[in-house]
């Protein structure tokens, strides 16, 4: 991957990219009527039911009594030691639990393992775009999904966000690796794991008092707030690199848009409600994601947070002028003044001027019009955003079933 070490540009931009899987929840939102058609599916067809009340049935009973139970810790440290996609699930486990897992971890039926060496190659080539990507376009989008900023906030998770980016960055790190869903990769148990995880929220915040005076719903995470998660990740990421006129061959937005659909089958998205295709994508989420992004007191704060990583490198004199600028430039005028992001004189101009010229000049040796030292400040500053949103990750991470809320 570009000069860059590969796997940490991942981590990052997974971990950024992980914030829009972080969750941040949407104002009321006025209800509309559920018209995408599962003609447009991997799955070709089906009952086209509104999946803002479609959850996850099956996990979500058996991880509710699961917490009932009071078997968590031991059934987390008993998974601690499955890590391997190809590993036979640790034994004593609750048989219902081990059933609901080995059921889990089967890969669709339509998966490709072509398409995904493909997209691993093209993650290889474009792996800095991608981190810079999934830092600044889904990481700051996740902070105005509303359903997502509030399910994250008042979640266990929440009140310690570093910890929180490293492990849902995890999820970003693994999706990249060569061999995601192979017999000796991780991603298929990551998955399986995250599925735990939210069916675990789901029995949970409705419990909390605080989440319950802020979210406009009585159940998180329906399977149409995991759909808009994943437009706010792949096809954000598809449709920023299209913007930004960054080429990418038609094989590799096919094998890229298959990575991401067989993570969404593998988080228990119902085959009916993923796209089959990016026009489909596109069509999808201008119904479910564009509509719903609103600022939230949650997500605000989270956006600070975000903002402030670099902080710790260089008091933040410089990387957080340079992250709202990018911000700004790259989500809109909207979104930053939601996130009440201050207007940057020098950085903004800079960007809005040269940020085009410079990718042209970076994909196809174009002229670039401006100085020098601007086309190696871009450069420098799509390395730094990568690095600065680096989270020192003291691996094996290990992705575990909440028991409590955010502790008040
Ligand atoms: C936890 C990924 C959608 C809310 C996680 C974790 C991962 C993940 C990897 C585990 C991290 C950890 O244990 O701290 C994803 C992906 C999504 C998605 C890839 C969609 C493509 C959502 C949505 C919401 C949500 C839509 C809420 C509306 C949460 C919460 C937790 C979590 C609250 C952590 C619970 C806690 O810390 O106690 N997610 N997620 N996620 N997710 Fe998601």
């Amino acid at each position: 991957m570009e000069e860059l070490n590969r796997r940490k540009a991942l981590f990052t931009g997974g971990a950024l990219g992980a914030l829009g899987a972080l969750g941040m929840a949407a104002p009321a939102q006025a209800r509309s009527l559920w018209t995408w058609s599962p003609h447009g599916s991997v799955a070709g067809a089906g009952i086209g039911a509104d999946p803002r009340g479609v959850w996850d049935p099956e996990a979500d009973q058996v991880i509710a009594s699961l917490l009932d139970s009071g078997d968590v810790p031991r059934v987390n440290e008993l998974l601690r030691t499955w890590t391997r996609n190809d590993q036979p699930l640790p034994s004593g486990l609750p048989a219902d639990l081990r059933d609901l897992m080995e059921n889990a971890r089967r890969l669709p039926s339509w998966v490709d393992h072509g398409k995904l060496a493909q997209s691993f190659d093209f993650t290889k080539r474009r792996g800095l775009y991608l981190g810079v990507l999934y830092a600044m376009a889904s990481g700051m989008m996740s902070t105005v999904i509303p359903k997502e900023a509030r399910a994250v906030y008042h979640s266990y998770g929440g009140a310690n966000m570093k910890d929180r980016i490293e492990k849902t960055a995890k999820l970003g790190y693994d999706i990249g690796t060569h061999n995601a869903y192979s017999p000796d990769g991780q991603m298929t148990v990551t998955c399986v794991k995250t599925r735990l995880v939210h069916a675990a929220v789901r029995h949970l915040l409705p419990q909390s008092q605080p989440w319950n005076d802020a979210a406009p719903e009585d159940v998180p995470i329906s399977q149409a707030d995991i759909m808009v998660t994943w437009h706010s990740l792949a096809t954000t990421v598809m449709q920023k690199l299209t913007e930004w006129k960054v080429p990418v061959p038609a094989a590799d937005a096919e094998a890229y848009l298959h990575s991401w659909q067989v993570t969404a089958h593998m988080l228990g998205v119902r085959d009916e409600y993923i796209p089959v295709s990016w026009s489909e994508a596109n069509s999808q989420a201008e119904q479910v994601l564009h509509p719903i992004l609103a600022p939230t007191p949650e997500g605000k704060d989270l956006a600070d947070i975000l903002l402030g990583l670099g902080s710790e490198l260089d008091g933040g004199v410089l990387s957080r002028p340079v992250l709202g600028a990018f911000t700004r430039y790259t989500l809109g005028e909207q979104i930053a003044e939601w996130l009440e992001i201050p207007r940057e004189p020098i950085f903004d101009p800079l960007l809005d001027t040269f940020w085009p010229p410079f990718i042209a000049a970076r994909e196809f040796g174009l002229n670039f019009p401006g100085a020098d030292e601007t086309y190696w400040l871009f450069e420098e500053l799509i390395r730094q955003v990568v690095l600065l949103f680096l989270s020192e990750a003291n691996y094996p991470i290990s992705i575990e079933i909440p028991q409590t809320n955010r502790p008040s």
